[in-house]
């Protein structure tokens, strides 16, 4: 248990914690440890103007857990196979990271057994316009329904698959290798979750998949639409408008988030991406 004490401001009513006056370079373990307490309690958290280099930020993810690898190998940061690249920089005609990954409302690794704990990124560089990140709060939305609603889906299972998820997106895109698909096969997770810090109840549904156990795909994506857009109501939703050294971490148990698209034949965005292993939903 941590005695230390943060400085800290909701993101939005009852979601989220903006960090202050936290510098993760020079924190101590005891620091961090406050620093994950809060995020497991509030579900996402902001901490701003941090210098970081990519060997503390991975001392940061790893204070959370057991850091996670990434599905595809191919914008890994050169030294540092923890951290993912997302940007729109050529560098020498190549591109050095992922660019536009995570438009649309989703929760990382959802088509995993195991899906990943939680995602946090680390503004490098960033558009002085559009590129923010949103969040919703799915304990919210789930607590928001009528006590009966929350009773019918609470019986429901959601199928996820990667190869579902990469046909739907996959245009434009190089097409995945047989393995990558053989090692991500299908899997089935409660369309309600619950938390394990604290037992919320969390509304985690994902678009992209084949639907629900024993309903037909048509009828799956009526309600996996209507679902999305009950989760992502305005209440529901942070934005995260990003400065260069934020960090942002939140919690793919109890969130969806999506990426927002930006001017990118005026503008450089660049992000690392850090993934912590999870456990299986229930
Ligand atoms: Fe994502």
């Amino acid at each position: 248990m941590t005695t230390l004490t943060l400085d800290t401001a909701p993101l939005k009513h009852g979601f989220g914690s903006e960090i202050i006056g936290v510098d993760l370079a020079a924190a101590d373990d005891a620091m961090l440890a406050a620093v994950v307490a809060e995020f497991h309690r509030t579900g996402a958290i902001v901490l701003r103007g941090q210098a970081m280099a990519p060997e503390q930020f991975v001392r940061f993810g790893k204070a959370f857990g057991e850091l996670n690898g990434h599905t595809l190998q191919d914008y890994i940061l050169p030294g540092h196979p923890e951290v993912y690249v997302l940007s729109n920089r050529l560098e020498d005609g190549r591109p050095v990271g992922a660019h536009n990954d995570g438009i649309g409302w989703h929760t990382d690794l959802n088509y995993t057994a195991q899906p990943v704990m939680c995602t946090m990124l680390h503004a490098i560089e960033v558009p002085p316009e559009g590129s923010d990140t949103l969040l919703a709060d799915q304990c919210a939305a789930f607590a928001a329904l009528p006590e009966e609603r929350q009773g019918e889906l609470s019986k429901l299972k959601q199928i996820h698959s990667f190869e579902y998820l990469h046909k739907m997106r996959s245009e434009g895109r190089k097409a995945v290798p047989p393995e990558v698909l053989r090692a991500n096969p299908d899997v089935v997770h409660p369309l309600v979750r619950t938390h394990p810090a604290d037992g919320r109840k969390a509304l985690w549904v994902s678009s992209l998949t084949p639907g629900f156990v024993g309903w037909s795909t048509a009828d799956s994506e009526v309600l996996i639409d209507e679902l999305i857009e009950w989760v992502t109501q305005d209440r529901f939703v942070y934005r995260h408008k990003w400065q260069v050294g934020d960090v942002l971490v939140w919690d793919n148990r109890c969130t969806l988030h999506t990426g927002t698209l930006f001017d990118d034949t005026r503008y450089i965005r660049e992000m690392h991406r850090m993934w912590v292993k999870g456990d299986r939903p229930y």
